[in-house]
């Protein structure tokens, strides 16, 4: 058994935001309004998910839609599992988050005068506002960024992680934070004590071998807050997003659904178009049946990959409406406007997490989530397209003012002191190389057989091999790659024993030997440390 004593830097503030996207950007700014407010950041302020979003935010502002058309869109998507208030709020008070991003200098791309909108796979409307074409997540990080350093109230700390809650008497009172830029041998820690602490740490799409999500993406808030004892609900439903480059040393790089929106068609090696063979709604069914059927395509073709097709489509349009994939794509010798583009499904959205309240509360005192970390109920089994940055905004907001509620009044504290302390505990662990191996096979394992389409051997499987990496929580981990790796192991078996534990296909989770859905009980699985794991309706 290791123990580190060492000083470590004590900090006492109002609120603590763990992350800096969509949703913690905008709970911030709520919490500063009249508190001392501090946001850390794994990595640089704007690495999150809500960066690299393409496709827009979705959002019922159009003259041809309504708030109860995107509620009736929302639901259905989410095959019968939505928190019908959860999904109220969500349209509803849409509208006045996305007029306010505008007040703050947010610049949707416009048709003449008119706000122009998208659609996307499941919206019956055209209904989702994009930026810069194809840039959407970029523009709202921009404006959230810029305001939040517009306040003085609000301090940011880049290159901090949250090693884990600081949990006295049951509630939270803060967290540890390693400073992950630190460069010397002696661990870099701080404990930052705040009257409230929100988790706002985005997904975990890290956990799949293949992703769309950023580096960063490696579920910390969830496993954190697991670790102190929250509810998690709805882990095993896990958004794959059908289009996703597929090119030797190319990224995993977005191909925004709103292409098909404008037009793409999907196309098998063979060159067939497929979709309308899968589904009436062709391209734009919902996410879970086009990446299956692109994978059905893929089995049949004995191919690793299908093709996205937009060269039918009128060139000068499509350089102005995707420019940065259009460009993105030419860095990998792909031209758009003359070649169809290799796509295959990867790891995209999160639907469950932290289980929240509306207001964001979590059944840990003085702890809050927002955002993909979170689980409100909103997305049920399955996301609607382009629904997740309106909820970033939406929940951010609600949860800030919930927090600023809760503890308004309270004295404004902004400590800094240094104490002694023993912080790390655990066995010591295995040499880096090791550790990156294990990482990469939990990524692959995870792919292989809790990805697309599941079935009760092929979880098994993976829960057997997970727990034979269980040696790894209990090591002493002090650096930014340990602590990820920590809660990578975490979230791939909350996720599998989740996916486990339903029995039937539902949305985004599909099972081959899928159980006959009874659509009279619709469950949540809930997951907790140690306590107990339970089906709740
Ligand atoms: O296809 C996309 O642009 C993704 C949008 C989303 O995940 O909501």
């Amino acid at each position: 058994m290791l123990r580190y004593k060492y000083y470590m830097q004590i900090i006492t503030t109002n609120y603590l935001v763990i992350g800096s996207g969509v949703a913690g950007l905008r709970a911030a700014i709520e919490l500063g309004a009249t508190g001392k407010v501090i946001v850390v950041t794994k990595d640089i302020p704007t690495e999150s998910s809500t960066e690299y979003a393409q496709g827009g935010v979705a959002v019922a502002m159009s003259d041809e839609d309504e708030v109860g058309i995107h509620f009736e869109d929302t639901i259905k998507a989410g095959d019968g599992l939505c928190r019908k208030e959860a999904v109220k709020i969500l349209v509803e008070e849409g509208p006045a988050r996305i007029m306010e991003l505008i007040e703050w200098g947010a610049k949707f791309d416009k048709d003449g005068t008119k706000l122009a909108f998208t659609l996307e796979a499941a919206h019956s409307r055209k209904r989702v506002l994009h930026a810069h074409g194809d840039s959407t997540g970029k523009e709202l990080e921009r404006v959230l960024i810029n305001r939040v350093m517009s306040m003085h109230s609000i301090q940011r700390y880049p290159f901090c992680m949250a090693i884990d809650l600081i949990m006295e008497e049951g509630a939270c009172k803060g967290a540890y934070i390693l400073r992950s830029s630190a460069s010397t041998r002696i661990p870099d820690v701080m404990a930052i004590y705040a009257k409230a602490t929100i988790l706002a740490t985005g997904g975990a799409g890290q956990v799949f071998s293949r992703t769309t999500n950023p580096i960063v993406a490696t579920g910390d808030g969830i496993a954190i807050a697991y670790r102190a004892g929250a509810v998690l609900e709805d882990m095993e439903f896990v958004q794959f997003h059908p289009t996703v480059l597929f090119a030797a040393s190319a990224p995993h790089f977005l191909l925004t659904e709103a292409m098909r929106g404008e037009g793409a068609v999907l196309r098998n090696t063979n060159k067939e178009s497929f979709m309308k063979t899968y589904h009436p709604d062709a391209e734009l069914a919902p996410r879970d049946i086009v990446s299956r059927a692109i994978i059905s395509e893929m089995v049949r073709t004995k191919s690793s990959h299908v093709y996205l097709d937009l060269t039918h489509l009128n060139p000068e349009f499509i350089k102005h409406r995707f420019p940065m994939i259009y460009s993105t794509c030419l860095q990998y010798q792909i031209d758009i406007l003359k070649d169809m583009i290799p796509v295959s499904p990867a790891a995209h959205y999160m639907m469950g997490g932290v289980k929240t309240d509306i207001n964001g509360t979590t059944n840990i005192p003085n702890l809050f989530a927002a955002g993909e970390v979170a689980c409100t109920g909103v997305h049920g089994a399955n996301r609607l397209a382009s629904n997740s940055l309106l909820e970033g905004l939406v929940y951010g907001y609600r949860t800030g003012a919930e927090a600023l509620k809760q503890y308004e009044g309270e004295r404004e504290v902004f400590i800094n002191e240094t104490k002694d302390f023993d912080l790390l505990q655990g066995t010591a662990h295995p040499a880096n190389s090791e550790l990156e191996g294990i990482r990469e096979s939990i990524r692959q394992i995870m792919w292989e057989r809790v990805g697309i389409i599941r079935c009760g051997v092929s979880l098994n499987i993976a829960m057997e091999w997970l727990a034979q990496k269980e040696f790894v929580l209990n090591c002493n981990f002090d650096t930014r790659r340990g602590l990820e790796l920590k809660n990578i192991l975490t979230v791939a078996s909350l996720i599998t024993k989740a996916a486990l534990k339903r029995k039937e296909s539902s949305g985004a989770h599909y099972r081959t030997d899928s159980v006959v859905r009874d659509m009279s009980s619709q469950q949540h699985i809930q997951l907790m440390k140690n306590e107990y794991d339970f089906q709740l309706s």
